[in-house]
């Protein structure tokens, strides 16, 4: 904790820094940041499980509270006003006592709606960073997410400091002991229900705290790339296993995935094939390097692997040629990782947010700006038999297609390999590998 504390104090000097910078250049007082509100469902009582606002979370790891502002200008402390209501149906988030309280000046906000009282008197020189535009209006904030501000925050994001590089490489370290007993729970024979809530058990996560929902597909279900179901049935045959799970740490998400079969086979031998490509790429990850190149050299590999592997009748280069690589592997080589799964800054040329488009043929692309030191990505090409994707094949295309071996690798579903991985001058920290994940 101690290190993290004294990087915390450069973390937040460097935040500092940079709403200094920006609201001098964009004649603004400085930033009034919302932590959010808590959303109701529709005809009830509830509320969704709240979501803080990343650039709210970004200044300090306050993660389930709503109703809190951070005031900053970047040359005075910061100003957290926290809210405390009393409130005897909810629990009551205590006052702060952490390695970041000394940061900043609390105040504590007793009723949500009396914010005003807290905030600067002339809020129209003041910017508004948050989701609520119809709070900012009653404030009578002018100026609301402003795009010179959030290009700016967006673009400087991806690099991070040495405590976000330091909580990543925890959300790693957590992830990566859920990950193993996943793994133990597959080969035991555990339902997709069952291997979930082994992994939460594993890493004491609620769903609610995991940056994102775990994909844990058994068998075909692995080809389906947003699965989020979960069946309770256990299949009566067990062949393959995707596990696409991630953790937080103090708001900072791992995204890792994993693949495995039951046994020795094929598909195990497939698995490693996709497995040596993801570190091959991983190797060739360097400051200016081009992150669709990586993709484009990715599809390369996978071209070369349908070859091997027999599902096309092809050369590698045909299959590239005729886009079947892109039937195989549908979407983009990976994207920045941070405080958001999809961290922003991805397609930011610079701090005005100049947009490099994602290539013509991958626009599922997230990531189109050259790699740099200090920017955590993920790395997870893949391999899945998509029938409709193969169906939508050119007729042509299609003759290149192996069917047979199609049909042989249909029942496993498909396979993705997921890292995340930290660019630094020198070398690549692979932080999934690094803290103990095969
Ligand atoms: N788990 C979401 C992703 O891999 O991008
Ligand atoms: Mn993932
Ligand atoms: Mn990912």
């Amino acid at each position: 904790m101690d290190q993290l504390a004294s990087f915390y104090h450069a973390h937040i000097t460097e935040l500092n820094r940079r709403v200094a910078e920006i609201t001098q250049r964009e004649n603004l007082a400085g930033l009034v940041i919302h932590s959010g509100q808590p959303h109701r469902q529709f005809l009830d009582d509830m509320n969704y499980p709240f979501k803080v606002n990343p650039h709210f979370k970004a200044w300090l790891p306050l993660l389930d509270n709503p109703n809190c502002w951070i005031i900053a200008n970047g040359i005075d402390k910061p100003t957290l006003v926290f809210y405390r209501p009393v409130d005897f149906w909810h629990k009551v988030s205590d006052v702060p006592d952490s390695f970041w309280t000394e940061h900043f000046n609390i105040q504590l906000l007793v009723k949500a709606d009396k914010i005003a009282e807290f905030l600067p008197e002339n809020l129209a020189d003041w910017a508004y960073i948050g989701e609520h535009l119809d709070v900012a209006d009653v404030l009578e904030f002018t100026a609301r997410n402003p795009d010179g501000v959030l290009n700016y925050l967006h673009y400087h994001r991806a690099e991070k400091t040495q405590y976000e590089l330091a909580c990543l490489r925890r959300a790693n370290q957590i992830a990566v002991r859920g990950h193993i007993a996943a793994k133990n729970a597959f080969y035991n024979g555990a339902s997709e229900f069952e291997i979930q809530q082994q992994y939460l058990a594993a890493i004491s996560q609620g769903e609610n705290e995991m940056p994102y929902g775990n994909i844990i597909a058994l068998n075909e279900n692995a080809a389906i790339l947003h699965y989020m179901s979960q069946e309770h049935i256990k299949p009566e045959q067990r062949r393959s296993f995707l596990i696409d799970a991630g953790a937080s740490y103090h708001g900072y998400a791992a995204d890792i995935t994993r693949t495995y079969a039951f046994e020795k086979n094929p598909f195990s031998e497939l698995i490693e094939a996709v497995n040596q490509a993801q570190l091959k790429i991983i190797d060739a990850m360097k400051p200016g390097v081009k992150y669709p190149d990586l993709h484009i050299k990715t599809h390369e590999y996978i071209g070369q692997i349908l070859q091997d592997f027999d599902l096309v009748n092809s050369g590698a280069d045909e299959a590239l040629t005729a886009e079947i690589t892109k039937a195989f592997f549908p979407h983009g080589l990976g994207h920045m990782l941070g405080l958001q799964v999809h961290d922003m800054g991805g397609y930011s040329h610079d701090e005005r947010g100049t947009h490099i488009p994602a290539p013509e043929q991958h626009p599922f692309l997230r990531c189109t700006r050259p790699l740099a030191v200090n920017q955590v990505l993920t790395i997870e090409p893949g391999l899945y038999i998509i029938d409709s994707l193969l169906n939508d094949l050119s007729v042509s295309a299609k003759q290149w297609v192996n069917w047979q071996t199609v049909d042989f690798f249909r029942p496993f579903g498909g396979i993705r390999i997921e890292d995340n991985v930290i660019v630094h001058a020198d070398r690549n920290e692979n932080m999934t590998r690094e803290l103990g994940l095969e």
